[in-house]
């Protein structure tokens, strides 16, 4: 059974169209990646997934059980780290995670507190006041609130957003583990880049609409061939060029440009178009197609 079945969603807010009829199974044990622009309809889809919102078509079932018509057991499955930090200033850290923990029906939870505290290094700030942790301690505590039931499903709404790297790395460090364990993570990030290393599997969401779905690896080889990033100090990018260009706002901002090419030997050429033009190069390294790059392809090819 799937962990996590979605099944034609559809979701209107007054003229916009959010969700356009969603489809989406996950698997138990899968590391999933839920990508798409701002306005994708992630964060909706995350609501309804967490029963906070309604859809106005279809239906979500975590491993078997309706969001809607079977909401306490469909909760108690599911642990979510909203996008948005909301909390009580009044209590303490601990005090948050046992409140949480008293939502789940769970007493005698504290062994697992502390660990997760432990694991997202929020154990020296255990008794400290909500209103006093700095906005990347507070996420923790999100993340640390969405797992104090254990959920066999968690869900990630851009859980790295304004966070320093020690974080990103402790809080993926600890996701991993988890997912090694046999929790199924689904996250939605705007850093391709973790995606990319963490995601089996990616849906790419445009307006509404699944625009892609496909293992990573699999949507990394919808990219042959490498890209010739470079740099210029001085003169523009030759009008040659200029259709090689795989980001297009770099036409806009200049300086930068990442180029395709399919063979090295293309690089050649390149450099003598950029000799004629009397470009000066101050930087340049060839590098492999990303995650990042068949995002930018789908999400243009979708206009
Ligand atoms: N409560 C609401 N009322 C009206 N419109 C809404 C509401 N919530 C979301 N929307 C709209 O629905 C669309 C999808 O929003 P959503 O927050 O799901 O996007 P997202 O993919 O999470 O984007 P982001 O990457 O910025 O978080 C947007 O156009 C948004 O303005
Ligand atoms: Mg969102």
């Amino acid at each position: 059974m799937a962990a996590l079945q979605i099944v034609n969603v559809e979701k209107r807010y007054k003229a916009l169209q959010a969700l356009g009829g969603v489809s989406l199974s996950i698997e138990p044990g899968e590391f999933f990646g839920l990508l798409g622009p701002n306005g994708a309809g992630k964060t909706t889809l995350i609501s309804i997934i967490a029963g906070l919102n309604r859809a106005d078509a279809g239906h979500v079932a975590i491993h078997g059980y309706d969001v809607v018509r079977d909401y306490r057991e469909a909760r108690r499955r599911l642990g979510v780290v909203p996008q948005e930090l909301v909390f009580d200033p009044f209590f303490t850290v601990r005090e948050t995670l046992r409140m949480q923990s008293g939502y789940f029906g769970l007493k005698n939870n504290d062994k697992w507190i502390d660990e997760v505290m432990e694991n997202l290094d929020l154990a020296g700030k255990a008794d400290t006041n909500m209103r006093a942790l700095s906005g990347g301690m507070k996420r923790r505590v999100l993340v640390a609130q969405a797992l104090v039931h254990k959920p066999p499903v968690i869900v990630l709404d851009e859980p790295t957003a304004g966070v320093d790297v020690e974080l990103r790395q402790t809080l993926w460090k600890f996701i991993t583990r988890l997912n090694r364990e046999g929790h199924t993570i689904v996250l939605t990030t705007h850093y391709l880049e973790e995606a990319q290393a963490l995601c089996n599997r990616i849906a790419m969401l445009k307006a509404g609409r699944v625009v892609a779905l496909d293992s990573t690896s699999a949507l990394l080889k919808r990219i042959s061939g490498s890209q010739l990033v470079l740099r210029l100090a001085k003169g523009g990018l030759p009008e040659a060029l200029k259709p090689l260009v795989s980001h297009p706002d770099e036409l806009v901002a200049g300086r930068k440009y990442t180029l395709r090419v399919n063979e090295y030997i293309e690089v050649e050429p390149i450099l003598a178009t950029l000799r004629e033009a009397g470009a000066v190069i101050e930087d340049m390294h060839l590098q492999q197609a990303d995650l990042e790059d068949v995002f930018i392809q789908i999400m243009e090819g979708e206009k």
